[in-house]
């Protein structure tokens, strides 16, 4: 497969998938329901995303196997190549009104991410990497930050939708980093913040209980900028995807605190 001659349309459905979000935004036709509970929402713009996206990509790719959010997996005749798709990331901030949201496309081989787009349409941003050849945003290349002290260095982090009823709720490592560096952020969108870990702007992000949706495709980006995406906590089956993305000299002072 000629992974660079296939970014273009990866990128086009990137596209029209936020243009759908744009068309939802800030209306009253969001139809927002709750799925776990009210911090863990779904709204129409999820699922008329979802249905595009898959559309496109079993059209394009009949036998490769699918993961999205809303819908799980499909699996295809090949489950060599697998596509893996957040629809909408940030969906509380999208269903505030809030713009940092975004959709996040993944094509895997063997497990592996080797294509990854991440579109944030409000701000037209557009994150892409193809393994080996280096991250983009609006087609410039970026890298990662390389501030080395801590005390000048911004970071974002997230919280589970469990975060009132599990008080493993990431609280404790708020509490040891916040003192020691220049900012901390939590921006709403998994996806990017790890784009925003590869263009430096910040230079770190961590969260706990995230799903490969939300991470598949800024994993690569932010490999291919240069900087370190790696995941923690591989025995708390309850808290799913953690990930500690960031750049090589912020990695290791940030992974100090991180529990
Ligand atoms: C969420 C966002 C958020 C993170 C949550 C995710 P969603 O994804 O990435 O920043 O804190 O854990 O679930 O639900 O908006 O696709
Ligand atoms: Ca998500
Ligand atoms: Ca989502």
């Amino acid at each position: 497969m000629d992974l660079e001659a296939l970014l273009p349309d990866v990128v086009s459905w990137a596209r029209a998938a936020g243009a759908i979000q744009l068309s939802y935004f800030r209306t009253d036709r969001l139809d927002t329901r709750a799925k776990l509970n009210d911090a863990d929402i779904v709204t129409a713009a999820d699922a008329a995303c979802e249905n595009f996206l898959t559309a496109q990509i079993t059209e394009a790719f009949p036998a490769h196997t699918l993961l999205s959010e809303e819908s799980g997996e499909r699996s295809g005749e090949s489950r060599q190549w697998r596509w893996v798709v957040d629809p909408l990331d940030g969906t509380t901030n999208f269903n505030a009104g809030l713009p940092l949201f975004s959709v996040s496309i993944a094509l895997q081989r063997d497990g592996e991410t080797v294509l990854g787009v991440v579109y944030a349409p409000r701000l037209d941003e557009l994150f892409t990497a193809v393994k080996g050849g280096g991250a983009f945003l609006n087609g410039r290349p970026v890298h990662v930050a390389d501030e080395d002290r801590l005390t000048r260095m911004v970071v974002a982090t997230g919280f589970p939708v469990d975060k009132a009823t599990d008080p493993d709720n990431n609280l404790d490592n708020v509490a040891r980093v916040m003192p020691h560096v220049r900012g901390l952020r939590r921006l709403g969108s998994a996806a990017i913040d790890m784009c925003y870990v590869a263009a430096g702007f910040l230079d770190a992000y961590w969260e706990m209980n995230l799903h490969l949706w939300d991470v598949a495709a800024a994993e690569l980006i932010v490999a291919e900028a240069g900087g370190v995406a790696r995941r923690f906590r591989p025995d708390s089956p309850s808290r799913n995807v953690c990930m500690l993305a960031a750049s090589p000299k912020a990695m290791p002072q940030i992974e100090a605190f991180i529990k």
